[in-house]
């Protein structure tokens, strides 16, 4: 099979790298991909949100499977266009990528299917007086989400009304996400440990759950500061037990496929439940309609079975080949360019690429970088630079392998958190 992943980022790397070690898989290619997936992959030059590009290049290399990675190809209804094309495509349709596309109408179909998430009420242009005054009437925890995309910093948690009515008015104003902003959630604050649910879905009422893993959202040391696309993760977690992962299929993924067929939709893909463990069981923050990053640098590695058939078959039928999982356990580290997630400082050459992915069990998957045109210097290209995943037979030794690796690398201003599943080693048995 001739597999074409879309996207350039650690996930892709991800993809692209467990792709090539499938038997399944014949070649990879990568569009328009990074320095990392050159290095197991064919990178091809191409918008990923253009559908006509994408349609072409899956021609000219006879692909027999397009793997989308981010969300925006998806939104702008890249798979749609290569479905009408009778090209096998995993990821979801436009109408169903609507889910991370619309917050507010993926509250809708949330409230819809009886799946328990946060309190809220959407607000858009000329509300600014509503907006504020519904805030008032809130217990002194806030949450403003943008509706519209915003690479997962759209989002503003705080116990500081000063913070969240100054959020209010930049996003509807458009000044801080453009149109994006212009409408918004408001929703209660809620407490307790998230967990990232990957679930494959091959447009039937079942989904298929991947190992969980734990993400780490704040750019700071003890989840302190802005929100980014996400710090490091780790899987599996230690506090979430089959019994969580099944009362969140039955009770809410399973609710929503339902829900989605009502409305035609027809789901294969990812679909990523964002979900918070409350004091009154699991609540829905956020589905997405693709593998998380960084989650996929450490679902993926895990995957001991053949994951191109496992995407074919969410693309084209029923999964019927089960999903093996090692028992080895991921951790993956974030390194990021400073100023992230604000305005991250590019251009840096990085040093230690090599020393970092020859430790043992771990593999450096690039994010944001760029090769010099004759492919010998590595710089950094983006917030996210690098994820770098350690494995091992514990959470521990997962972790201990990934921080070494992390050790190895330099740059000016390299930054990144030290405490990534630092908890979960504690709370492993
Ligand atoms: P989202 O993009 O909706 O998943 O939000 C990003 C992050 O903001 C989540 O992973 C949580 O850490 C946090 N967050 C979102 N919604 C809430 C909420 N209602 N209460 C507390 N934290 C939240
Ligand atoms: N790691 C969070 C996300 O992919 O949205």
């Amino acid at each position: 099979m001739r597999v074409l992943v879309l996207g350039g980022g650690g996930r892709e790397h991800a993809l692209a790298w467990g792709l090539e070690r499938s038997d399944s898989v014949d070649e990879v290619f990568v569009g328009p991909g990074n320095p990392g997936t050159a290095n197991v992959a064919t990178n091809v030059a191409l918008d990923a949100v253009d559908p006509e590009a994408v349609l072409e290049v899956a021609r000219d290399r006879a692909i027999d499977l397009v793997v989308i990675g981010p969300e925006a190809p998806l939104v702008a209804g890249v798979a749609d266009v290569l479905r009408s094309e009778g090209i096998a495509t995993f990821g979801p349709n436009a109408d169903g990528a609507r889910l991370e596309g619309s917050k507010a109408w993926m509250k809708e179909v949330l409230a819809s299917a009886g799946v328990p998430t946060a309190m809220h009420a959407t607000f858009g242009a000329g509300e600014e007086d509503r907006a504020l005054a519904y805030l008032e009437g809130m217990a002194g925890f806030y949450v403003v989400k943008t509706d519209g995309l915003a690479a997962g910093k759209g989002v503003v948690v705080t116990e500081s009304i000063d913070e969240a009515r100054d959020a209010v008015r930049s996003y509807l104003s458009g000044d801080a996400f453009g149109d994006a902003g212009r409408t918004l959630v408001i929703e209660e604050g809620l407490t307790g440990p998230e967990l990232s649910l990957l679930v494959l879905c091959d447009g039937s009422l079942e989904g298929v759950a991947l190992a969980p893993a734990q993400d780490f959202k704040r750019i700071g040391t003890g989840d302190t500061g802005p929100n980014t696309g996400g710090m490091g993760a780790y899987s599996p977690v230690p506090f979430v037990s089959d019994e969580i992962i099944e009362s969140v299929m039955t009770g809410s993924v399973a609710l929503t496929l339902a829900e989605l067929r009502r409305r035609d939709i027809e789901y294969r893909g990812v679909l990523y439940a964002g979900i918070m463990l409350t004091p009154q069981g699991p609540k829905m923050l956020e589905y997405n309609v693709r593998f998380g990053d960084p989650e996929c640098e450490v679902v993926v590695p895990r995957i001991a079975s053949d994951l191109g058939v496992h995407l074919y078959e969410a693309a084209t039928s029923r999964m019927t080949t089960k999903v093996e999982f090692s028992t080895d356990a991921a951790v993956t580290v974030v390194v990021a360019a400073e100023g992230y997630p604000a305005s991250p400082r590019i251009g840096d050459r990085i040093e230690g690429l090599a020393e970092a992915d020859a430790v043992e069990g771990v593999t450096v998957f690039h994010a944001g970088t760029r090769s010099s045109d004759n492919a010998e210097a590595v710089f950094t290209a983006g917030g996210r630079v690098l994820a770098v995943t350690g494995c091992g037979a514990s959470i521990k030794v997962a972790r201990s392998r990934a921080y070494q690796a992390v050790g190895c690398l330099n740059w000016p201003g390299i930054t990144f958190r030290p405490d990534i599943a630092a908890n979960a080693v504690v709370e492993e048995v």
